[in-house]
């Protein structure tokens, strides 16, 4: 049978980045070049990969003649159609990407930070060009998520994602929960097995997961929302025996997205959070992503995979290359995010969601009718006590129906001034649970 693209003129890529994921990206270009000629209507050609060290040794399936050390002059090369960014971060990121679309040329990256710190400029310079800026690795990796919000939802109504979207901190907080290791150990087994980079702050710190979030809640709700506008809390504070106390009341600890629509605008946060054990997202182990979308004529939807790795990111690229080269050979460019609702940010003071607060006290009599009374004066509810120890070692965990941040903060503030309450030992939030 004849191959439809026969014929054509390649469409010609410069790569920026050869390490983990431009290293797959380069070796695939080459590897599936029959396959994804067929599937993007013409050949794809790549012409060069600029990296910041030419003399490192690259793996197989890398043509070394293609190294540059200029990627400002890859950029615009006359010869070049598509630019793929795969450097991260946000400079030489940035000036290389709107070099690229002041061109004309298509840009795809997996560059999550500066995406959810300037997609919008981005967005505009592309749109100015007419081409195309496409960045679905930039969150969850190899799941097909940010189409299906852009295209396959465009007929519906998202009312809130929530999600695991850093494999890092999700395979952090499992060991901790299957193997009762403590957060140093668990940080120590997740960068010998390569999910951790040798400097995991944007990981643990929760600064990864807001960018996707704030990707995630733009799309979902036809907004701008940056990385600013995301309420942050990492898993760096969660101990061992928070993960036993939620465990023990039925709970696992994750590190989640949220993104919800309300009255008032978006409220969009990255924070650990116990959700009960039979949620679904509970059952994502190791360093795997997962996705609740819950749209209102669709209901709930899930999408579950690879989050981070060379490959898997890869296949999220290629499928964006490929979707690129369709659209330059029809002559369009795809479709933009649309940002028509401009739905303000709501402030995690206003958020509405349950807590967990551990509280470190003496067992006596006449200890917790006061901190049940503090909690009354606020108007939190309480549903859960329990108590775990006796005599002056005892726990009282107390998780309550949803509230307001703002209410609870000074919840906690009173407890811990409290002569009964030896210490407040933790306070987080629970997720997952439906009409709390
Ligand atoms: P790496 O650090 O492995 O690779 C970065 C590459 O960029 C290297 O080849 C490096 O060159 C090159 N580079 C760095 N600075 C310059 C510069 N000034 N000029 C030219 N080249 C430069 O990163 P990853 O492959 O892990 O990540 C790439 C992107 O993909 C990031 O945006 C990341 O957030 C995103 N991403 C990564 C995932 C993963 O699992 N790794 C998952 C999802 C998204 P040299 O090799 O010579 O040092
Ligand atoms: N550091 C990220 C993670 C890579 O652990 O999920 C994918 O963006």
């Amino acid at each position: 049978m004849p191959v439809p693209s026969a014929g054509r003129e390649p469409l010609r890529i410069a790569l920026l980045g050869c390490g983990c994921v431009g290293s797959q990206v380069a070796r695939l270009l080459t590897e599936q070049a029959a396959g994804l000629s067929a599937r993007a209507g013409g050949p794809l050609e790549l012409v060069g990969i600029a990296v910041r060290d030419r003399q490192r040794p690259r793996p197989a399936g890398v043509d070394a003649s293609l190294l540059t050390s200029d990627p400002a002059e890859l950029v615009t090369r006359a010869d070049v159609d598509i630019v793929v960014e795969l450097i991260g971060g946000t400079e030489p990121a940035r000036s290389l990407i709107s070099a690229a679309l002041g061109a004309g040329k298509s840009v795809v990256t997996a560059n999550k930070a500066l995406i959810a710190s300037d997609g919008g400029a981005l967005h505009k310079a592309a749109s100015a060009s007419g081409v195309d800026l496409y960045y679905e690795a930039a969150v969850a990796g190899a799941i097909p998520l940010l189409r299906a919000l852009r295209e396959s939802l465009a007929g519906d109504a998202i009312r809130r994602v929530l999600g695991i979207v850093n494999g890092t901190t999700n395979f952090i907080l499992d060991q901790m929960d299957s193997a009762g290791a403590e957060f140093g150990a668990a940080l120590a087994r997740a960068q010998e097995l390569g999910y951790a980079e040798a400097d995991p702050t944007a990981d643990v710190s929760g600064a990864d997961a807001a960018a996707k979030a704030a990707i995630l809640a733009s799309l979902a709700f036809h907004s701008e929302i940056t990385s600013a506008d995301v309420f942050t809390e990492g898993i760096t504070s969660v101990s061992a025996e928070d993960i036993t106390k939620a465990k023990n009341l039925g709970f696992a600890i994750k590190l989640l997205a949220i993104c919800e629509r309300g009255d008032e605008g978006v409220s969009v946060r990255v924070h650990p959070s116990l959700i009960p054990r039979d949620h679904p997202l509970a059952a994502v182990h190791g360093a795997y992503n997962a996705v609740f979308v819950e749209a209102e004529a669709a209901g709930p939807l899930m999408f579950y995979g690879a989050g981070a790795g060379g490959q898997p990111t890869a296949s999220a690229v290629l499928g964006d290359i490929v979707a690129v080269a369709r659209n330059q050979r029809s002559g369009v460019s795809g479709p933009e995010p649309l940002t028509y609702a401009q739905l303000p940010a709501i402030p995690m003071d206003e958020a509405l969601t349950r807590y967990f607060v551990s509280l470190n006290v003496a067992d006596q009599p006449g200890v917790l009718a006061p901190i049940a009374e503090s909690f009354a004066r606020r108007g939190v509810s309480i549903k859960i006590v329990h108590q775990e120890g006796h005599g002056e070692d005892a726990s009282l965990i107390i998780v309550t129906h949803a509230a307001r941040e703002c209410a609870l903060a000074e919840t906690t503030a009173e407890l811990a001034a409290m002569g009964a309450v030896k210490a407040v030992s933790s306070v987080l939030r629970v997720e997952g649970e439906e009409g709390e």
